[in-house]
């Protein structure tokens, strides 16, 4: 180990001394230069006043040519040990007067320029000298010069010190910034190779991160993240190798929920009673929400909170407003909550589909934001609260909150009941923090969402936008890698579970494909052979029906032979018909589609048969069994259902879906046709290909399609986030004991 050391040791410091010997030998001439410019300099200056000392005295001696005076005068002055001679020529060139050992190789020196302070060096062959002249002038007349010699030999040795005091200074530097880097090195190794070590063994997923060596907290993050995704990969394929089933829901609830009891809350009822000429009608409303909860629901039992919006509601309910449903096999109870007109105004058309919806969903649609919406909002999420509350039987139930229309509940039923699971799904998109950002009541938003156990969204994207959002304009601290936002000491699990549909699809068809075909054909009064695409939405601006209808109408003018032999039937429930955008929205799509079929009838051809009206899930299940091709087209869908619900349909593994890259499910159902809903060619590409493509391609998409609609159906989707709950409630429990138990400790300690 030392010997390793040892050499790991070497490894640093030979490099480093070799670098910065390089170093010092590349520093040492440039001294050296540096110093001789300075003591040349050095040498210049001290002539100079040598000869300014010695100028008077010479006045005075030359012209008397007092040559004992001179010499007494020079050999004084020679007694300053660096001036080696000196000497005094006359004005033709002859020396005069010389110390004793002026070399003669001088003799009168006759520098280079015309300077009057000149100087040079001499280089003799005992060694290089300093060479000086000072002329002498006695009122405007020359009379001769002064030459000053000085010994250069102390520079040389000056020079020889230094360059030892410099070598020896960087060997010194050198040693010690080895031994440094050696001893960081040393302990970052063994910091890391432990922490590799940890890491590998797992220890990093238990650790808390204060006790992590800050060098490996980026690593570490990216690990749990990259660990978590892995578990839940490996989850979901342990899963999706065991069907989830009603059953298994069920079993689960039992098992890891004990039986506690469910509550769901949602806007919409999954049964609308309305009065008809026939009598009471159970209708199950346009809305995918409800077809996916109302599975769970009916494997899970409970009680169902929603709005009673149906002109029959009040009849059919005890005197708890409460109702049993499906109305042929009761197995859960529909607690109704009645809204005035004011309240439905303001909540339900205002805040949450004026206000959330557009702001959500980039359509194109500007939000808008009123007082008295949001004032009727809170109301009535405080209403559906307090339904919750009252419906609660113990102090912990497991309450699923369903959507845009109550996100202030969380956090209110959470007051009430500290201990219940909440867990909160977000059908739709959620944007960017800067789209969420205009919102005028965004922090209370976020603050009612964070009341959640546990909030979901269909797709990793919409989690992290919310993430970011929370991020943006709360105080909280965000867990990324754990996926946890930790607000007013609580923590919400935000995840990702994408939603789906029932599997076993669900009405199982009565009729057979081919049946179903001829039938619809029949109805629309097409021949047999006709090609039918089909499209179900609500009126919604944000489905993208007029762009689908505009690739219809290209589709016919690139590819005219398909004219006549193809239709488009779009079946388009009329949703929230009092909003003047919706109302415009349905004209802009029924002159849309006349004029299109002007374009293109003969006879009794319409290539788009618009059936702007509700139709059961039955009716829907027998157009998605004749069609040829289903377009999905929105231009913002948190998942869309109509897609799962074609695959589901299409037990002949035919039929092409082609589907917006702008939908959740695009995420998922990778061999469907993905188009840009806004680029009108690509969907009438896509069209054409879809009405051109081979039975055995079909065939190998549909299949994959349906293996993966089945495998991650609406059950899973339930299961997933109920074991994720149980999850919680499981450590909560512990650690409610765990804080029980050191409280008592140190009451007896106090
Ligand atoms: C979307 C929303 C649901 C809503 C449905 C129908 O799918 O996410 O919450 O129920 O549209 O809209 P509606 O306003 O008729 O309930």
């Amino acid at each position: 180990m030392q010997l390793r050391s040892f050499r790991l040791s070497l490894r640093f410091i030979l490099p480093l001394a070799f670098v910065l010997s390089a170093f010092a030998y590349a520093v040492v001439p440039l001294m050296d230069n540096l110093t001789l410019h300075w003591f040349i300099r050095d040498l210049d200056i001290r002539s100079q006043l040598l000869a300014n000392t010695l100028q008077e005295p010479l006045l005075d001696y030359v012209p008397q040519k007092a040559r004992k005076k001179i010499t007494q005068l020079f050999d004084r002055a020679i007694q300053d040990e660096r001036l080696y001679g000196l000497a005094f020529c006359e004005p033709g060139g002859a020396l005069l007067y010389k110390t004793g050992n002026y070399p003669e190789s001088i003799g009168c020196w006759m520098p280079q320029s015309s300077d009057e302070k000149r100087a040079s060096l001499v280089n003799l062959p005992t060694g290089p000298v300093h060479v000086a002249e000072s002329l002498l002038n006695q009122d405007g007349q020359y009379l001769g010069k002064l030459i000053l010699v000085h010994d250069m030999s102390f520079i040389e040795r000056r020079s020889a010190d230094t360059r030892k005091y410099v070598i020896t200074l960087f060997a010194l530097l050198a040693i010690v910034i080895s031994l440094i880097t050696v001893f960081i090195a040393h302990l970052s190794w063994r910091g890391w190779m432990s922490g590799v070590k940890g890491l590998l063994r797992g220890d990093f997923l238990l650790r808390p991160e204060s006790r992590t060596p800050p060098e490996m907290r980026p690593l570490l993050g990216d690990l749990r993240a990259l660990f978590n995704e892995m578990n839940r990969e490996l989850e979901a394929r342990g899963d999706a190798s065991q069907l989830w089933t009603p059953d298994k829901l069920r079993a689960l609830l039992q098992g890891e929920l004990a039986g506690d009891q469910v509550l769901v809350v949602s806007n919409r009822e999954p049964y609308i009673h309305v009065s008809t000429p026939k009598g009471i009608e159970a209708r199950r409303p346009a809305s995918g929400l409800v077809t996916a909860v109302e599975a769970v629901m009916r494997a899970c039992s409970g009680t169902w909170i929603a709005h009673g919006s149906g002109s029959a509601d009040r009849q059919v309910v005890d005197r708890n407003d409460c109702v049993r449903v499906p109305p042929d096999n009761p197995s859960y109870s529909l607690r109704r909550v009645w809204l005035s007109k004011e309240e439905e105004q303001g909540y339900y058309y205002g805040f949450a589909n004026e206000g959330l919806w557009p702001l959500c969903h980039i359509a194109h649609v500007r939000p808008v934001f009123r007082s008295s919406d949001w004032e009727q909002y809170v109301s009535v999420n405080r209403r559906f609260a307090d339904a919750v509350i009252r419906e609660a039987r113990t102090d912990d139930p497991v309450v699923l909150v369903q959507d845009y229309h109550f996100a202030l509940l969380p956090r209110m039923v959470r007051e009430a009941l500290p201990k219940a699971t909440i867990i909160t799904f977000w059908h739709i998109p959620w944007p960017n923090p800067e789209s969420f950002g205009i919102c005028p009541w965004r922090e209370e938003i976020l603050e009612g969402l964070l009341g959640s156990t546990i909030l979901g969204f269909h797709t990793p994207f919409h989690r992290k936008n919310f993430l970011e959002t929370v991020d943006r304009y709360l105080e909280t601290r965000i867990e990324s890698e754990a996926s946890t936002i930790s607000y007013g000491g609580e923590l919400t699990r935000v995840e990702h579970y994408p939603i789906s549909i029932a599997w076993p699809p669900e009405p199982a068809s009565a009729e057979s494909i081919a049946e179903n075909r001829a039938d619809i054909r029949r109805e629309l009064a097409l021949p047999a052979d006709h090609l039918l695409g089909i499209g179900v939405d609500r009126l919604d601006y944000t489905k993208g029906i007029i762009e689908r209808f505009q690739a219809v109408e290209r589709m016919l003018e690139l590819h005219p032979e398909f004219i006549g032999k193809f239709s488009f039937v779009q079946i388009a429930a009329p949703s929230r018909s009092s909003l003047d955008e919706y109302q415009n929205f349905e004209a802009r799509v029924r002159n849309l589609a006349q004029r299109i079929n002007r374009r293109f009838a003969s006879g009794s051809y319409q290539p788009i048969i618009l059936k702007a009206e509700h139709h059961e899930q039955e009716e829907l299940t027998r157009y998605y069994r004749a069609a040829d091709v289903c377009l999905v087209t929105s231009l913002h869908d948190g998942m869309n259902l109509v897609s799962k619900e074609f695959i589901a349909a299409r037990d002949d593994e035919r039929g092409v879906l082609i589907l917006s890259q702008f939908t959740g499910a695009a995420r998922e159902l990778h061999e469907a046709l993905i188009v840009n809903p806004y680029h009108i060619e690509q969907g009438a590409d896509a069209l054409h290909r879809a009405l051109t493509m081979p039975e055995v391609e079909q065939r190998e998409r549909m299949r994959s399609m349906r293996t993966l609609v089945r495998d991650f159906n609406v059950y899973r989707w339930a299961g997933r986030m109920l074991l994720d709950a149980a999850q919680l409630r499981r450590r909560e429990r512990v650690m409610s004991k765990i804080r029980l138990h050191s409280r008592r400790s140190l009451r007896r300690v106090s």
